[in-house]
C-alpha cells in the first residue's frame, strides 16, 4: 500500500431501512430509527479506524417523493439526531458538515443543522457530512450556474475553465474525494450520488440492510477497499 491508497473519505447510501423493517413486520419508521442509531455507530467507527471524513446520502432530492408522513417522519428524525448528538459530535471532535440545498428543508432541520455545524468547526479531527436533499446533477446544475454568473460579472474568463474551477465551485470545495462508496442492501446503483466526486472511487455493494450494517461490516468493506489495487487509470 503506498500514500495514495490510504482510506481518508468513506460514502455510504444507506439503503434498505424500509427492507429491514418489512422483514420484521414493523413500520417503516422503525427502520429508518434503526437507521438513524448506525449513523451513531459509524461516528464511533471514524475513530476506531482514522477516517477523517464519512458522507452519508441522508435523503435525497428524489426522496420528497415520499408520503407525506414518511417524510415529515425522516425530517423528524434528523432534528432528533442533531438534538441527541451535538455534544457528542464535539467531544468526539467530529464537525458536521451538510452538502445539498438544505435551504429548502423545513425551517427547524435548518436551524438545528446551522446550530450543530457551527458549534463543532473548531477543534476537530473528523468530518461527517450529511447529504440533504441532495442530488449529484443539481449539485452540478448548482457550480455550472456559479460559474456563470461569475462569466456575467468579468470575474470567471470561459477560456481559463479548468475541472478546478468546476470543483471549486461545487456545494463543498476543498473536501477530497470519496476513496471508497459503499451501498447496502443490494442495489448496485449510485442514484445521483457524488457524480463529480466519486470519478475514481472504489465501489462496494453488500445485501446487508443498513440498520444491520455494523462495524465487522464496515470492517469487511474497508478490508475489501485495501485488497484492491487502485490504479487512478495510469500506475501499474
Ligand atoms: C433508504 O432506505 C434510506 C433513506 C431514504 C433515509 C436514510 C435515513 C436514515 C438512515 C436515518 C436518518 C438519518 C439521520 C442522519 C438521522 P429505504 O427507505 O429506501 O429502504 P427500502 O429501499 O428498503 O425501502
Amino acid at each position: 500500500m503506498d500514500k495514495t491508497d490510504s482510506l481518508k473519505h468513506i460514502a455510504i447510501i444507506m439503503d434498505g431501512n424500509g427492507r429491514w423493517a418489512k422483514e420484521r413486520d414493523l413500520p417503516r419508521s422503525e427502520g429508518h430509527s434503526a437507521g438513524a442509531r448506525r449513523v451513531i455507530d459509524i461516528m464511533e467507527s471514524m475513530r476506531k479506524h482514522g477516517i477523517s471524513y464519512v458522507t452519508l446520502y441522508a435523503f435525497s432530492t428524489e426522496n420528497w417523493k415520499r408520503s407525506q408522513e414518511e417524510v415529515s417522519f425522516l425530517m423528524d428524525l434528523l432534528a432528533q439526531f442533531l438534538d441527541e448528538n451535538q455534544q457528542k459530535l464535539k467531544e468526539n471532535k467530529i464537525r458536521l458538515l451538510v452538502t445539498g440545498r438544505m435551504e429548502e428543508l423545513p425551517e427547524f432541520c435548518v436551524e438545528r443543522l446551522n446550530k450543530v455545524i457551527q458549534s463543532t468547526s473548531e477543534d476537530y479531527q473528523y468530518t461527517l457530512i450529511l447529504a440533504l436533499n441532495y442530488g449529484g446533477r443539481q449539485e452540478i446544475t448548482d457550480a455550472v450556474r456559479k460559474i456563470g454568473n461569475k462569466i456575467k460579472a468579468g470575474e470567471i474568463d470561459p477560456d481559463s475553465i479548468s475541472e478546478q474551477t468546476v470543483a471549486d465551485h461545487l456545494y463543498l470545495p476543498g473536501i477530497p474525494d470519496p476513496d471508497l462508496m459503499i451501498r447496502t442492501s443490494g442495489e448496485e446503483r449510485i442514484s445521483n450520488f457524488l457524480l463529480w466526486q466519486l470519478s475514481y472511487a472504489e465501489f462496494y455493494f453488500t445485501d446487508i440492510y443498513w440498520p444491520d450494517f455494523d462495524d465487522a461490516e464496515l470492517d469487511k468493506a474497508i478490508n475489501t477497499y485495501y485488497k484492491r489495487n487502485r490504479r487512478f487509470g495510469g500506475r501499474p
